[in-house]
């Protein structure tokens, strides 16, 4: 990533610590860095054992292992391969007959404000009685169902009743298109989808439903059987005959009755796809053991979760940090967690924080880019404060999916955290399938804007383009020198992708996490700087730049030529920027202004609204080297709006720069 000058700077002498405070050390489950180190003592020990006695002790198998890993055709790996269980036992069976079966499980709040609350008991009933509706329609143990709901309970129900046949979910964020969802229904060859007929955004009612029709109308959707609509609003939405059904039709009699289906500890309990740096987004397929495993040790670790606690984190199932933080990890640790369906702007940006005071919050985990639009609010709006809510519930701050600058840090530390809870500033991404780099609560000084240590049984390396590793202080390429049981185990359909994108020859075999970082000389701690290849980070979601460009491309009647850049941006972190050749004249003033929207739209059409470019400049070429290669350096340069001072002397065109630097 791009990081500006001056915040390179900012990090770089940043030397505040915050050390835990000593009740925190006492009462957390890893106390100390004397905690700390024993654990990583007894992976470093027997790597194996480790692993092996986490599994027996957190999860129940319905067939014991008797192997903890299979490197045998490595890199893929393979964990507790000959055990066996189920996920949803594993999140909701286990807890019955415990005081966990009738402690609240999801506390769920809509859009509107609307308060709805399930126990463990209740959840395991609703999520049985849909299971048994999937059942009752063919739906087994190897199928794939693709998801595609908004944030609410029977999201959750969706997946969960998947996890309890055997069935692999493949969930898609509601804001990608229906060219998005069409792609990946035709990858996983998925025989059914789950949707609502709309989801609540905003005050704002949007459908979902509409947009699964769309794309099932694309074609090569053959593999399609059923549709089962959550009747999410009262309004109507098309229904084909035969093929779809509600939420409430399907489950009609079924039974709140359902045994889990034990599965082997390698299959796959989900794919889901993510960005890469070429065109298509792959489908990262995690397995079930391993993948339980970590998803539930991070919430013991990392949030220290205790049976009091009521732990928020406010991702969307349709990412991966949903995945491991709302659908599996909190449920696996019998914890009660909090789902908002809303946005955290409406009915104003004080949302979030009346939500910690309403349900008394006390683990609370979110995006950077969130703290830095709620600072903005905050900044122009008394009434959006913090300080306007009781947050003396909160004991721990979670941050992910970017790197959290040091003022967004203080801000956090200070205005949400009053100055007690530790910010634990997570560090992973949808292949490793859980936390890797992170403080933990109870142990580990903080410094902001650092992701401090790997997790126990956790073996970074920082290492240059042929694997040897850097000296301490010098940045370099992050990998894993180990594999880790929720590590991703192929993309689905594409085992040599698999291999070449994460396992390169040139790095030893060592797994490439496609990010820069650094590793402090004094403490060993991980700072990481950003992706090292064509993946932006706009929000703290993944964005191809070629899978955008393609989008362009695609627009035949009106582009020739597309390069897409990332660029630093205060807000998002990143922002995209498109430079764009059109076939016809280079356009100025209003013209420029209504192709750029129309280009903006198609982006949305064909990938999602996530994807917008917020920036496109149009020229009548490319910079590009004699050989005809686009200099990417010098877009990013102008994407930012400063002037070249590289050499331009290799350059075919350059007269085109000055073209290309005017924002439409
Ligand atoms: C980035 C999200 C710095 C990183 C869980 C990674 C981070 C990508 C952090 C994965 C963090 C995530 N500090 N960078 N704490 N967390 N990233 O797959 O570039 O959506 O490779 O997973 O986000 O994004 P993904």
């Amino acid at each position: 990533m791009s990081a500006s000058p001056s915040a390179i700077q900012s990090i770089l002498t940043e030397n505040r610590v915050f050390p835990p405070s000593q009740e925190m050390v006492k009462a957390a489950r890893v106390s100390g860095m004397e905690g700390y180190h024993a654990l990583c003592a007894e992976a470093d020990k027997d790597f194996e054992g480790f692993w092996a006695r986490l599994a027996r002790e957190h999860l129940v198998w319905s067939k014991p292992f008797t192997r903890t890993l299979d490197s045998s055709e490595a890199p893929f790996y393979k964990w507790f391969d000959d055990g066996e269980l189920n996920a949803s036992a594993n999140c909701l069976d286990r807890h019955m007959g415990t005081p966990v079966e009738h402690k609240t499980a999801i506390i769920f709040e809509a859009d509107d404000g609307s308060v709805t609350k399930v126990t463990y008991r209740e959840l395991l009933d609703r999520v049985s009685q849909f299971a048994n509706a999937l059942k009752a329609h063919g739906i087994q143990k190897g199928d794939r169902v693709l998801v595609y709901m908004p944030m609410t309970i029977e999201g959750v129900v969706a997946m969960q009743a998947c996890a309890r046949l055997g069935v692999t979910h493949s969930v898609v964020f509601g804001g990608f298109s229906a060219k998005s969802l069409q792609e990946r229904i035709v990858d996983a060859g998925a025989v059914a989808v789950i949707t609502a007929n709309y989801q609540m955004r905003g005050g704002k009612e949007m459908a979902l439903k509409a947009i699964v029709d769309d794309a099932i109308a694309m074609g090569g959707c053959e593999t399609i059987r059923n549709v089962f609509v959550y009747e999410r609003t009262s309004s109507a939405c098309p229904m084909t005959a035969g093929r779809d059904k509600t939420f409430a039709q399907a489950m009609a009699g079924q039974s709140t009755d359902c045994p889990p289906v034990p599965v082997n500890a390698e299959h796959p309990l989900y794919i889901l796809y993510t960005s890469g740096s070429t065109g298509k987004p792959k489908g990262v397929q995690h397995s079930t053991g391993g993948y339980l495993l970590q998803s539930k040790m991070t919430m013991l670790w990392s949030f220290d979760i205790q049976p009091d606690d009521v732990f928020w984190c406010t991702a969307d199932i349709g990412w991966v940090t949903g995945h491991t933080y709302v659908a599996y990890g909190p449920l696996a640790a019998g914890a009660t967690e909090i789902v908002f369906e809303g946005i955290p702007t409406y009915p104003d940006a004080g949302r979030f924080w009346q939500m910690i005071e309403r349900h008394k919050c006390t683990v609370f985990y979110t995006a950077p880019t969130a703290i830095r639009s709620l600072i903005k609010a905050a900044e122009s709006n008394e009434a959006a404060h913090p300080k306007q809510s009781d947050l003396s519930s909160l004991r721990i701050l979670g941050s992910v999916g970017e790197p959290i600058n040091p003022e967004a840090w203080m801000w956090y530390y200070r205005n949400v955290g009053n100055e007690h809870c530790p910010i634990i500033d997570t560090y992973w991404q949808t292949e490793t399938g859980s936390h890797m780099i992170n403080p933990l609560p109870g142990a580990t000084p903080l410094v902001p804007g650092s992701c401090a240590l790997p997790l126990p049984g956790i073996y970074p390396a920082i290492v240059d383009e042929t694997g040897n590793e850097m000296p301490d202080g010098t940045g370099g390429m992050l990998v894993y020198k180990k594999p880790w049981p929720s590590m991703i185990r192929t993309i689905w359909g594409d085992p040599e992708r698999f291999k070449k994108t994460y396992f390169p020859e040139e790095v030893k075999g060592y797994y490439l996490a496609g990010d820069g970082a650094v590793r402090a000389k004094d403490n060993g701690y991980i700072r990481v700087t950003g992706r090292i290849d064509d993946v932006l980070n706009v929000s703290g979601h993944r964005m191809g730049t070629m899978e955008i460009e393609s989008a362009l491309v695609a627009k035949t009647d009106l582009v020739a030529e597309a390069a897409v850049v990332g660029r630093p941006d205060d807000l998002t972190g990143e922002a995209i920027c498109a430079f764009v050749v059109l076939k016809r004249p280079v356009p100025v003033g209003d013209e420029a202004k209504q192709i750029a929207k129309e280009l903006r739209d198609w982006v949305a059409k064909e990938i999602g609204p996530i994807a917008k470019p917020k920036d496109i400049r149009f020229g009548e070429n490319l910079p590009k080297t004699r050989s005809g290669k686009i200099m990417r350096r010098l877009l990013r340069t102008l994407a930012k709006g400063e002037k070249i001072t590289q050499d331009t002397s290799t350059l075919e065109n350059p007269a085109i720069l000055d073209q290309l630097s005017q924002n439409n």
